[in-house]
């Protein structure tokens, strides 16, 4: 099941905040033991090194990374190149980079705002945009499928009333959401499929690293078990539970499968609070 044997995955924010387990750094390694030739991407050069002493670890020869900010073209055209030259083709590719800033209309400034779709929603457009070419070509000259999965969040579905507003974040994850529609269809008799993961409040480094660093280590404890007593299935879930919807997503199992939403929240989305 889910064998990636002879594929190259490409994916965008491979390391992760912090030791332990991003959504990134999960999907490089459970693609790399599914068998694909993996080439990670980060801005930060020290969440890619804890990806690759892993894949070191667990013996992954082919394993290559660059830091690369996924917001600026030349470096994503740069490292898409350099993925080329190295593993000859892209099967797979993971836009996986973004993360929230706090602000509604009022309180955010123009500047967060811009930023926050750059770093959510143009660095999907960038990926895509240097990708699809070359899966495009690959379609044509030997007639192998490719996949794009696009990772966007339950924070563009629903609200808390009186909770944290991140106005830009659900705007910009919910563009990844029609942007991955429109490619799906764009792309559809080439080959290449596309979809869209999204996840739920899960139980990441970057929640931890955030939430210590804004309330404190003991106040960020209590916090963790009202999020885990909030999701329908008990607790948050991990960054596996995103690296296996995505791997599902990628794999040749899923080939009549695009232009949807995989949604991976424990039930978050579906309930509504008891009359
Ligand atoms: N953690 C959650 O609860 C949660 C919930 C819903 C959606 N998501 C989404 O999942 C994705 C990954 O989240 P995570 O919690 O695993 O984050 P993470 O911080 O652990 O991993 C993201 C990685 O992206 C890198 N990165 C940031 N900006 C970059 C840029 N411009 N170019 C290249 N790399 C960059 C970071 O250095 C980091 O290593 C994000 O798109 C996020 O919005 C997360």
């Amino acid at each position: 099941m889910h064998d990636l044997t002879g594929k190259v995955a490409f994916i965008t924010g491979a390391g992760s905040v912090g030791a332990g387990w991003g959504n990134g750094k999960a999907t490089a390694v459970l693609m790399a033991r599914q068998g694909a030739k993996v080439y990670g991407v980060d801005v930060a050069a020290s969440a890619l090194a804890g990806t690759s002493a892993i894949m070191d670890q667990e013996r992954h020869a082919h394993w290559a990374s660059r830091t690369c900010n996924m917001t600026v073209s030349h470096e994503v055209k740069a490292a898409v190149d350099d993925c080329l030259a190295r593993f000859g083709r892209i099967d797979i590719l993971v836009n996986n980079v973004g993360g929230s800033a706090p602000g509604d209309p009022i309180s955010m400034s123009e500047e967060v705002w811009d930023a926050q779709m750059d770093l959510n929603l143009k660095s999907t457009f960038l990926g895509c945009k240097h990708v699809l070419p070359m899966m495009e070509r690959q379609f044509a000259s030997d007639g192998k499928g490719c996949a794009i999965v696009n990772i966007s969040s339950i924070g563009c579905l629903s609200f808390q009333v009186d909770g944290r507003v991140s106005a830009a974040y659900a705007a910009s994850k919910a563009g990844v959401m029609a942007f991955s529609r429109s490619t799906a269809i764009a792309f559809v008799k080439k080959g290449i499929r596309v979809n869209t993961v999204v996840p739920g409040v899960m139980h990441t480094p970057l929640v931890e690293h955030r939430l210590v660093s804004q309330l404190g280590a003991a106040d960020a404890q209590a916090l963790i078990a009202r999020r885990n007593a909030s999701v329908p299935i008990g607790r948050m879930g991990d960054a596996w539970d995103v690296a296996n919807a995505v791997l599902f997503l990628a794999s040749d199992e899923a080939r009549y499968i695009t232009g949807t939403d995989l949604v991976v929240d424990g039930g978050m989305t579906a309930a509504r609070p008891s009359n």
